[in-house]
């Protein structure tokens, strides 16, 4: 069965390594892509997601401008820099965003579709957050899974409690997680398990595909950047967490992966823990009609290496 998916993402290294995932996949067809805000201004997720499309050759996938601030604070990004991907052809740019803004995108996209879309959120949720609010029947009658990545049971990453899509807008993920629908959130355990090592690299080049191709510059760029300081953190060599792409293994692999069900509520309202994910797994004391979320924890990371190179290969 081809599972049809629409990804939401403030692109970004790792949303674009999900991207390439679901892209090269042929158990999935993408439909289309949003842009938020997040870790990076919306001006730049939203070129980075048009720039991947347009570099794998899939110009006929939509991606749509979504929102550029929380629902209800201040702005929060987590680099103001200019960060683009590391692949080649941005100076060529052409493809243009959506004519419907992320929200009435992604609604006409269900509306449209005969069977069930998964939906992944890759970014803080507020896109997500407003298409619950404005489409709620819309969301209940014909969104599948919801795979998302963010927040954490044990700590967090901008905060010691707080996960940096939640961080950027809690109440947004709030309101997600009070719609009630069933969620799979990957979350910052499991994203820590999958790591990245240059002993990766040729696996996932020998792929040989423009999904490999670009998923091997970003991870290369980032273990050139980022990968001694984790290292140090760890006591390890080299490595690199490419957290947006788990939610495309787990949702085509879930074996591969160790998860607990909760019931999880985001603080929105404290001085130190906004964003934070409380994740009540009680035997005890929860209704368990509200563990409605399945909280990713941990994977065998030999497997996850491994499929990864395998989808990037099934790339036309
Ligand atoms: O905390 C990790 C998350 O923040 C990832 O989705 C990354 O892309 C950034 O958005
Ligand atoms: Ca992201």
């Amino acid at each position: 069965m081809v599972r049809k998916v629409l990804f939401d993402c403030d692109t970004g290294g790792d949303d674009a390594t999900a991207m390439c995932l679901g892209v090269a996949s042929r158990d999935i067809e993408v439909l289309g892509v949003s842009a938020c805000m997040g870790n990076l201004e919306l001006r730049q997720t939203l070129r980075n997601a048009l720039h991947l499309m347009e570099f794998l050759g899939r110009e006929d996938i939509p991606v749509a401008k979504g929102s550029e601030k929380p629902l209800v604070r201040e702005l929060w990004v987590g680099d103001k820099n200019e960060r683009p991907l590391p692949i080649p052809g941005l100076e060529k740019l052409k493809k243009q965003p959506h004519q419907l803004d992320a929200v009435e995108f992604m609604a006409k996209v269900l509306r449209e579709s005969d069977t069930k879309v998964d939906l992944i959120p890759l970014a803080p949720l507020t896109n997500i957050a407003k298409l619950m609010m404005f489409h709620p029947d819309l969301v209940r009658e014909k969104v599948g899974n919801i795979v998302l990545m963010g927040g954490a049971m044990y700590f967090g990453n901008v905060t010691a409690a707080a996960e940096l899509n939640f961080y950027a807008d809690p109440e947004a993920a709030k309101c997600v997680f009070n719609f009630g629908m069933p969620i799979v959130m990957v979350g910052l355990e499991v994203c820590e398990k999958a790591y990245l090592c240059y002993d990766d690299l040729e696996k996932i080049k020998a792929a040989g595909t423009k999904p490999a191709e670009a998923f091997y510059n970003i991870v290369k760029q980032s273990l050139d950047t980022y990968g001694s300081r984790y290292a140090e953190a760890n006591g390890e060599k080299a490595r690199v967490y490419m957290y947006d792409s788990i939610t495309v293994v787990y949702l085509l692999h879930p074996e591969i992966f160790t998860t607990v069900k909760a019931k999880v509520r985001v603080e929105a309202n404290s001085s130190i823990c906004d964003g934070m994910t409380v994740c009540d797994t009680r035997e005890y004391g929860v209704d368990p009609a509200e563990k409605t979320t399945t909280v990713v924890l941990d994977c065998d990371r030999e497997k996850y290496v491994q499929l990864v190179a395998e989808i990037l290969k099934e790339a036309k």
